[in-house]
């Protein structure tokens, strides 16, 4: 080879490595142009450079200079190439990194069953148990067990909701007072929490379904007195210590009927809207049971007396939490919901 030839190679690899670099348009293609054009056993300037011996001695220098130039012309093309490739993410799902992170959301119990139990909790401590009826009911254990009488505006379309001419979807919780005394002897104690219908609108005071809590206590010997014990202890256990007074009041299923308030847990006695001006919010009806209750449950109503209240765990939980308005606690609004729930 002369050194004309040589040099003229030595130019034609110039060119074919900045074609060969500047096609590269991922880093696995640059390395294997690198390949082509450096490798030690088959690389273009290896090959160039197995030619030098065949040149004419006094030429060698020269051309061994010029393959130097091309080698570091072509290391410099490498190099800038390798700079400017954007590299390619690995294949699977792209990972963002300055995507702010997902917030977390706090699980927490609903204030209704919040309030359910911790009035279970209380009336478990005085040795009550829970007990358990079926939401669809019969009118009998709804209403005629119950001492209403005959056509009570109560049994009426507009009120109950009714599944066929005898079964309706439950309107209180008292049918299970029936159920229990027909299964359990006295002494009974009992609480039954659960979920009742009515007829009524969605409105800020009234919902189509909600939760009952209703008490029994049947016993030979207990009265009156048992009843308000009870219960005033119940109410200064709830709200932390609060003044409490019983109304006269009208049950079918009791006599005589009370009905329980509360000093308004709002303005604390001195008046405000939540309490119409009274300081007072009624929280549940009680009452000794009727005669006839016992009677239609199958007990002997000459030996055993008893007493029963219900109260609306979710009208506690307006009380407690200050709301006002009942559907806050039926919307899931989780703004809602995180401010209240524990
Ligand atoms: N069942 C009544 C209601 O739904 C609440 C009630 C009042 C239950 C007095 C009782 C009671 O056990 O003694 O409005």
């Amino acid at each position: 080879m002369t050194l004309d030839e040589f040099v003229k190679a030595v130019s034609a690899l110039d060119t074919h490595a900045s074609a060969l670099v500047s096609a590269a348009t991922t880093p696995a293609e640059l390395e294997s142009a690198r390949n082509a054009l450096l490798g030690r056993k088959n690389g273009d300037l290896s090959a160039l450079m197995k030619s030098l011996p065949s040149l004419p001695a006094d030429d060698r220098r020269e051309a061994g200079a010029a393959v130097n130039r091309v080698k570091t012309t072509i290391e410099e093309l490498l190099a800038n190439r390798a700079g400017s490739l954007v590299p390619v993410a690995p294949s699977g799902p792209r990972i963002d990194l300055t995507m702010p992170a997902r917030e977390n959301w706090k699980g927490g119990r609903h204030p209704v069953t919040v309030v359910i139990e911790e009035i279970e909790s209380i009336f478990r401590e005085l040795g009550f148990t829970i007990a358990l009826g079926p939401e669809a009911e019969t009118e009998w254990y709804n209403f005629t067990s119950l001492n209403f009488p005959e056509n009570h505006p109560a049994m009426d379309m507009h009120d109950t909701l009714y599944l066929s001419d005898e079964v309706l979807l439950r309107t209180h919780t008292s049918p299970v007072q029936i159920r229990t005394m027909q299964t359990t002897k006295p002494p009974i104690r009992i609480l039954a929490p659960g979920n009742v219908y009515r007829r009524d609108f969605f409105d800020a005071s009234h919902a189509p379904m909600f939760s009952q809590i209703e008490g029994l206590a049947v016993d030979e010997g207990i009265g009156f007195v048992d009843l308000k014990a009870t219960l005033t202890h119940f109410a200064n256990r709830f709200f932390g210590g609060t003044k409490t007074r019983f109304r006269p009041s009208y049950f079918p299923f009791t006599e005589p009927s009370a009905e329980m308030d509360v000093e308004c847990q709002i303005c604390h006695g001195s008046g405000c809207s939540s309490c119409k001006n009274t300081g007072w919010m009624e929280i549940l009806g009680s009452g000794m049971v009727h005669p006839n209750v016992l009677i239609a449950a199958g007990l002997d109503a000459e030996r055993y007396t008893g007493w029963a209240f219900g109260m609306g765990p979710a009208r506690i939980a307006m009380l407690r939490y200050k709301l006002p308005d009942i559907r806050l606690l039926y919307d899931s609004d989780m703004r809602f919901l995180a401010q209240v729930s524990s």
